[in-house]
């Protein structure tokens, strides 16, 4: 797909892994659209990016949110492209330290976020996409972001994982749904990426987190997860698969 006269949209575009997607489409002259919940970061991100962004405050397990993302996005262009960053960490453990039983709320808001969110964003994006003109055989192209936690086993990563694993396993039944409609569908499951998301960890376990990765032997910089996201978005041979860009880490089992 060429990028270049449509609309984008990216959820958890205001920060992290997002902010860089929003930033290299928005350089190739995609119109983009940024739905994230923080609306201070989103408009800072809009302020960085210029007149090719704009923000949408939604949540994306949210129907009528979302849908006024959508909305905003046609406005602009023809929507081809969804790029699905918005997420969240959270650990429980089945037991916890204290003997009690994990939390079962949690479990549910962790899931809810990373995985419902991402069927719905997705299929909100799918539904709109499915009426555009065929260009070079394709009607659009969306990008989910699972996590290398998916296969990894980390203890404590339940709900993260499971949630993750939930969008490794949608992805190529997506892509078989909707290749009837010309719509491509792939996910990206990084490693260890500096973003915000890590921000909260101490210095030390950062350093010993980055000392992990095999090669290269540091945390992933934003914009080489946007290169693999824009990559999937142009190449039309990419559909139905997960990515892992992890310089080769394998988590420990703690
Ligand atoms: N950074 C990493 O090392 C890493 C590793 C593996 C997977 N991931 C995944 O990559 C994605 C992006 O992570 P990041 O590191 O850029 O994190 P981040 O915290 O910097 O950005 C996530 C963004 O998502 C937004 N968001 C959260 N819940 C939302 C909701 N319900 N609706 C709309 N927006 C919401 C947040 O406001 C935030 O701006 C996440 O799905 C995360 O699980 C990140």
């Amino acid at each position: 797909m060429h990028l270049s006269n449509m609309s984008a949209v990216v959820t958890g575009g205001a920060s992290g892994l997002g902010l860089a997607c929003a930033r290299q489409l928005a350089q190739r002259g995609v119109h983009v659209v940024i739905a994230d919940l923080n609306q201070q970061r989103g408009a800072a991100a809009v302020a960085e990016i210029g007149s090719q962004a704009c923000y949408v405050q939604a949540d994306v397990c949210d129907p009528a949110q979302m849908a006024r993302v959508f909305d905003a996005a046609q406005a602009l262009g023809v929507l081809r492209a969804l790029v699905h960053c918005a997420g969240v960490g959270g650990a429980v453990r089945l037991v916890e330290k204290d003997g009690q039983p994990g939390s079962l709320e949690k479990f549910e808001s962790v899931v809810r976020i990373n995985l419902v969110g991402t069927f719905n964003t997705l299929r909100l994006a799918a539904a709109r996409m499915a009426n555009n003109e065929v260009i070079d055989g394709e009607r659009g192209a969306c990008v989910l972001t699972a996590s290398v936690a998916a296969f990894d086993g980390q203890i404590g990563q339940i709900p993260y994982a499971a949630a993750k694993a939930g969008i490794v396993g949608m992805t190529l039944v997506a892509a078989r749904d909707l290749a009837s409609k010309f719509i491509r569908v792939c996910t990206i499951a990084p490693g260890l990426f500096d973003t915000p998301l890590l921000a909260r960890l101490p210095d030390n376990i950062k350093a010993s987190l980055a000392a992990s990765v095999p090669h290269p032997a540091r945390l992933g910089h934003p914009d080489e997860f946007a290169l693999t996201a824009l990559h999937i978005l142009e190449n039309p041979m990419l559909n139905g698969e997960t990515i892992r860009l992890d310089g080769a880490i394998r988590m420990a089992p703690r």
